[in-house]
């Protein structure tokens, strides 16, 4: 099969090195891709939003599927647009999409179709936002309503910090995202990610795990997209997962067909394991960015299948996926000052070393100069990934990696997979 992957950053390189491993693969081209995904792919420079670009590529390379991997490319419409040239896509529609491209739809969509969730409030000026404070008790949740890579939210433990987030959200911080803003009830509990595939149709869980949001080290300081994540997860029991797939997964999936854009792709429940059961945190419409580098080292099923299956109706004849029976730990390498403002340009030596067969350094947000030198070009800049026999022996490989790794511009956490190790 040829097939065009669509993206740049350590999901995507994940995922290119799990496709190039398929038998079934004969041609990957990645667009734009980044430097690290030159060892599995051909990369072509089309941006993931450059829609008419990325279906002219997908013709000229004669693609059997699309595989979309961020969210910015579902919502620019390209599942659509795939769709419509006649080529299999893996990835919803922008109508499915909006599942992550609004904070204030999913909320809406939840009370629709029963899905247990935080209250809420969906504002339009900072006046009426700052009133609708007065709902909520302290640490209050402020989420820009649009796509702000995961930097949308603010968890303030005070009314004058919320207030401060309101004011930046709809000063224009997150640009149009930030034009509606979204109060959410605090949830306690732990956090967990939970994936599942659709093909419009039937649908299958596809593994879950647990990310650190905080940038710092024990769970402090701003949100980001993800610092790190492992897999499994002790909060996912089985119990849990049941609960996830009966009262989130079905329907969700069973809610966006009723509603006419049945959901192609892999869908992402990030929730809340309360103790009243597990409630929806939000949906994104993609593999999850770091959760996706951990579960392509624990899969040990070929991943193609899956995704032409989701492609083309066809995921009801699929087993299900065999899980690897080792942890798996991603630990992200970011640029100092990232979520807020990443050093660019850090030089980074030793990250093409070679760190032994359980350990993969995915590229997430890098840039290679023409005399080989590789640069951070990002927030995220490495992911330093590593399989063991248990979440231990993984995070010690990992690290023992982060050590050989010079790159005096970046940063880590050091805590991964503190809440099952401790
Ligand atoms: N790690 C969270 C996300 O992908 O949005």
């Amino acid at each position: 099969m040829n097939i065009l992957l669509v993206g740049s950053g350590g999901r995507e390189h994940a995922l290119a090195w799990k496709i190039a491993a398929s038998p079934r693969v004969r041609r990957l081209v990645a667009a734009p891709g980044n430097p690290g995904m030159a060892a599995q792919c051909e990369l072509r420079p089309v941006s993931a939003t450059d829609v008419e670009g990325l279906v002219a590529l997908a013709r000229e390379i004669a693609a059997d599927l699309v595989v979309i991997g961020p969210e910015s490319s579902v919502a620019a419409g390209l599942g659509d647009a795939v769709a419509a040239a006649g080529i299999a896509c893996f990835g919803p529609t922008a109508q499915a999409g909006q599942l992550e491209s609004s904070k204030a739809f999913t909320k809406a969509f939840a009370d629709r179709h029963g899905l247990p969730t935080s209250a809420y409030a969906i504002c339009d000026s900072a006046e009426q936002a700052r009133a609708a404070l007065d709902g909520f008790s302290p640490p209050y949740v402020i989420k820009a309503d649009g796509l702000a890579a995961g930097k949308g939210v603010v968890i303030a433990p005070e009314r004058a910090e919320a207030e401060a987030a309101i004011d930046d959200a709809f000063g224009g911080r997150f640009g149009a995202a930030g034009a509606r803003v979204v109060i959410e009830e605090f949830l306690e509990g732990e956090i967990g990610s939970l994936f599942a595939l659709c093909d419009g149709r039937d649908s299958m869980l596809f593994g879950w795990a647990q990310d650190h949001k905080r940038a710092f080290d024990g769970e402090q300081g701003p949100n980001t997209g993800g610092m790190g994540t492992y897999s499994p997860a002790p909060v996912f029991t089985p119990q849990l997962v049941e609960q996830v797939r009966e009262r989130l997964v079905e329907p969700t999936f069973a809610g966006v067909a009723e509603e006419g854009a049945p959901y192609r792709g892999a869908l992402f429940v990030e929730l809340m394991a309360t103790k009243a059961g597990p409630k929806l945190v939000e949906f994104n419409v993609r593999f999850g960015d770091p959760e996706c580098q951990v579960l392509m080292l624990r899969l040990e099923s070929d991943l193609v299948p899956y995704l032409e299956a989701c492609a083309k109706g066809r995921l009801a004849e699929m087993p299900q996926p065999a899980w690897r029976d080792e942890a798996a730990i991603c630990v992200v390498l970011a640029a100092r000052g990232y979520p807020d403002k990443p050093a660019a340009g850090g030089e980074i030596r030793g990250a093409d070393s070679d760190f032994g067969p359980d350990v993969v350094v995915f590229h997430a947000g890098t840039r290679r100069d023409a005399d080989g030198t590789l640069r951070a070009a990002g927030g995220r800049v490495l992911n330093v990934c590593a399989r063991g026999a248990t979440l231990k022996a993984a995070r010690d490989k990992a690290y023992a990696a982060i050590a050989r790794i010079d790159f005096p511009d970046g940063f880590c956490r050091t805590d991964i997979g503190w809440r099952a190790l401790s």
